[in-house]
């Protein structure tokens, strides 16, 4: 597995790829890597001919009073993983190389972007969309593999591509759950395990709303407020900052569930920010 740690080597190499006529797929993730990585790494190793993994944790996607500085890191155990998922070249550049501490141009979405994680954490989505535009810009990929559980980033890179003409296609990889229903994050290494206990109440509110639909509840206000007494009622250590019946792909609000409607939530759980998310149907 090659590591490539500056932009212009990346380049070069995605270039030599390119002219070898091969199919590039790329995972870009900010590290700490769990089966939830690996499994977009199966789909992507599937799909091309040279699989290149990013691990950068981007400042940009940060609020000032987020998690930065203490967002998890391993590097040595993250190349070992890469190593046996088959990754021909691991990028991992530094902040400096990534952005010159002058940058002045960002990548802005005005509409999927703007409620659910949007309204909480303002400039969120310009740091996804900025960097993940770099990120195509130096690996060039034909494919890339996102998670479903980021299904508001998901939703803003596909129109991101679109609007701006990436020639990539975006490939979603569905989520991956602990055995005891968490969905996989880097972030969960934070719980102690009575708030781990807790947050497991996120995924039973969200299977609750499948059942409620399954058996014909179509009004999203009641199955919102079904989830939210859930919640109140079993995990009031579980602090939510939404519950949000969408569409999957523009984000916006709906009044009537359909099959494949989106039902995302976001919640701290002690000082850990969780989210997790159901297609219905
Ligand atoms: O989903 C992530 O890990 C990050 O938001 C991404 C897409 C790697 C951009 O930094």
């Amino acid at each position: 597995m090659r590591i490539i740690r500056s932009v212009s080597e990346m380049q070069s190499y995605a270039l030599q790829q390119r002219m070898d006529g091969l199919v590039i797929g790329f995972v870009p993730t900010m590290g700490f890597l769990h089966e939830g990585h690996l499994s977009l790494m199966r789909i992507a190793r599937e799909k091309a001919d040279v699989l290149v993994v990013s691990i950068f944790v981007n400042p940009t996607q940060f609020g000032p009073n987020e998690d930065f500085d203490r967002y998890p890191r391993d590097i040595e155990r993250d190349r070992g993983l890469c190593e046996s998922a088959g990754v021909d070249a691991l990028f991992y550049p530094e902040v400096a190389g990534m952005y010159p501490p002058d940058a002045s141009v960002f990548v802005d979405e005005d509409m999927v972007s703007q409620g659910l994680c949007g309204a909480g954490r303002p400039a969120h989505f310009r740091g996804v969309l900025t960097v993940v535009a770099k990120l195509f810009n130096m690996v060039t990929p034909d494919i890339a593999v996102f998670g479903q559980k980021d299904a508001q980033q998901l939703a803003v890179i596909r129109r991101m591509v679109r609007d701006l003409n990436f020639q990539v296609e975006i490939i979603s990889g569905p989520i991956v759950r602990e055995a005891d229903g968490l969905a996989m994050s880097s972030r969960n290494t934070f719980l102690s395990s009575d708030e781990r206990e807790q947050a497991l109440w996120l995924h039973r509110s969200l299977e609750n709303a499948q059942s409620l639909f399954a058996a014909g509840e179509d009004d999203s206000r009641k199955i919102e407020d079904a989830m939210r007494r859930l919640l109140a009622q079993n995990a009031p250590g579980v602090d939510l900052e939404y519950i949000a019946v969408v569409d999957a792909a523009t984000m916006q609000p709906v009044g009537r569930v359909v099959c494949g409607s989106l039902i995302a939530l976001a919640a701290r759980v002690g000082s850990t920010r969780l989210i997790d998310n159901i297609i219905l149907g």
